[in-house]
């Protein structure tokens, strides 16, 4: 029997939920291909580029598209980031399930990413703030985040555009971004404050300068307990 749809766990439920739609769209990271086919078969967008920079996982997004019979509306497409995806061939760009720092490099190496065409759907595993640092200091700007739980852990995603305008921003704003005040944004703000704080303290033993670091620690305890 043929099965006409794909349910996504809570992380990429979140992610597809900010794809707008109606354009192509290229999954970079792609893996399984689960994002691309669900929205190809919930009739959200028409087409998708599923990349990858290894084939072992282009080898198990193949094994979904033949699944769901999606051979005519899904390309795999060994890619290194963006390198080998051409501007014009998608308008909505995701990267997820991979690291905020990994994603923030593939975007600078991207001679088109600055494009006002574009929309960008983001969900960083760790280091979220690294990619928030690259979008706030290159004339991006974000526009929703959403946090989920999904087993023991919990997952952040959000969207941006570009729109060239650079505005001043702090190392708070780039571990808050625009989270909700949800129990899920405030746990998962939790685990980064614990992994500062570490940090806090063992710079303090070593009696280095420790005053930019409790600003943030202090703006991390005004969300999570404010
Ligand atoms: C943890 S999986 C995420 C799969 C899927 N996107 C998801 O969120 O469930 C990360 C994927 O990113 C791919 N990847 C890592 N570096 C990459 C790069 N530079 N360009 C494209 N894909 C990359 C890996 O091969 C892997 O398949």
């Amino acid at each position: 029997m043929l099965i006409r749809r794909v349910t996504l766990s809570p992380r990429l439920a979140a992610t597809a939920s900010l794809v707008v739609g109606g354009g192509n769209i290229v999954d970079v990271g792609t893996d399984h291909a689960y994002l691309p086919a669900h929205l190809i078969l919930s009739k959200k967008i028409p087409f998708a580029i599923a990349s990858d920079v290894r084939q072992s996982p282009l080898d198990n997004a193949r094994d979904t598209v033949i699944k769901y019979k999606l051979q005519n509306k899904v390309e795999l497409r060994l890619s290194d980031g963006l390198k080998e995806i051409k501007p014009e061939e998608v308008s909505e760009i995701v990267f997820a399930g991979m690291g905020g720092t990994l994603i923030a490099e593939k975007l600078k190496e991207c001679s088109w990413v600055k494009s006002k065409k574009h929309h960008f759907i983001f969900q960083p595993q760790s280091k979220a703030e690294d990619l928030r640092e690259y979008l706030y200091s290159n004339g991006f700007y974000i526009n929703k985040e959403l946090a989920v739980s999904e087993g023991e852990r919990y997952y952040i995603t959000f969207d941006a555009y570009y729109t060239a305008e650079i505005k001043p921003f702090t190392q708070s704003d780039c571990f808050i971004g625009k989270l909700p005040k949800t129990v899920e944004a405030k746990a998962h703000l939790k685990m980064q404050l614990n992994r500062l704080e570490k940090k806090y303290n063992a710079l303090k033993q070593r009696e280095e300068n420790v005053k930019e670091l409790e600003i943030l620690i202090n703006d991390l305890k005004g969300f999570i307990y404010g």
